[in-house]
């Protein structure tokens, strides 16, 4: 018993550890996005969801106590954030027309090597997007763990917001493109029942194999096409069509095809640390 109580605070001490090393990466990440991505001339900045946003809101009110800037919100949690930092929101359906956000950070569950991301871990993927897209340009502040190759290397399943309505009709379309178990995101605070996004859709949590990039997909095989579900195996950007055809789904939480990406690369890693 004396042991295992020493290895339990032993192996909770390495957990701790491990915890603010992720949550320093976290940070310093934020950190050079504010930096090399924030004016305090600003008018309309993006603010996405999760917990390294947090750390982007930290880095920006030390840069800028500008009240002119205004923060649009991804979300009823992001709402929240920029309020309790002191910052100014506006909702996205109170932006004057033809405005666009001169930045918009977020964070994200995974990203490529073309810097497609997976995101909606935090099930707040369509106000994410509809924002990402309002802005010149698009930031995504992810530390070292959710750098990969591929999409759905380690992070196991695509997000996808659905109409509740829609689910059983939405469930049986993912397994025909090839998902061999897709299920509705529970709500683990309430211990009951779906989890309820913030438009009172549901999350479906679709896994897939890791996904190829254009560059990967080299020829074609007999029926469907490599790349198309052919083998199993699907290109990025044909699957997140796919998904979002289908009747009920809202939006797919694959953010990909971004512009400059190629640019973008050059900068990536700057950030943060690998441990
Ligand atoms: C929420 C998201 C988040 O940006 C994503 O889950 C990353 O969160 P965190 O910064 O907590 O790791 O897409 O829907």
């Amino acid at each position: 018993l004396h042991i295992s109580i020493i290895r339990s605070y032993a192996s909770q001490q390495g957990a701790t550890k491990m915890t603010s090393k992720i949550e320093e990466a976290k940070q310093s990440a934020a950190r050079k996005a504010v930096e090399d991505h924030f004016d305090p001339n600003f008018s309309y900045v993006g603010i996405g969801s999760g917990t390294t946003i947090i750390y982007v809101i930290e880095a920006i009110k030390e840069r800028s106590s500008n009240p002119q800037i205004q923060f649009v919100p991804t979300g009823y949690q992001s709402r929240q954030a920029i309020v309790d930092a002191g910052l100014k929101p506006i909702a996205f359906d109170s932006l004057p027309n033809d405005v666009l956000l001169d930045v918009a950070f977020d964070g994200a569950d995974e990203v490529d090597e073309d810097l497609n991301c997976i995101k909606g871990g935090g099930a707040c993927l369509f106000q994410e997007k509809l924002v990402a897209e309002r802005a010149r340009k698009f930031v995504c502040v992810a530390d070292y763990r959710k750098d990969q190759p591929r999409l759905l290397t380690t992070w196991p399943t695509i997000p996808i917001e659905i109409a509740p309505l829609s689910a059983p009709v939405v469930l049986s379309a993912l397994r025909a493109l090839g998902s061999p178990s897709p299920t509705i995101r529970s709500n683990k605070q309430a211990k009951a029942g779906p989890l309820k996004t913030d438009q009172d859709f549901f999350i479906v949590d679709a896994p897939f194999p890791p996904l190829l990039l254009p560059q990967d997909v080299t020829g074609s095989g007999d029926g469907t096409k490599f790349g198309e579900g052919g083998e199993g195996k699907w290109e990025v950007g044909s699957l997140a069509k796919r998904i979002k055809e289908i009747t009920g789904v809202l939006d797919v939480g694959i953010f990909w095809g971004v512009d400059g990406a190629q640019a973008l690369k050059e900068g990536r890693g700057k950030g943060g640390q690998r441990p």
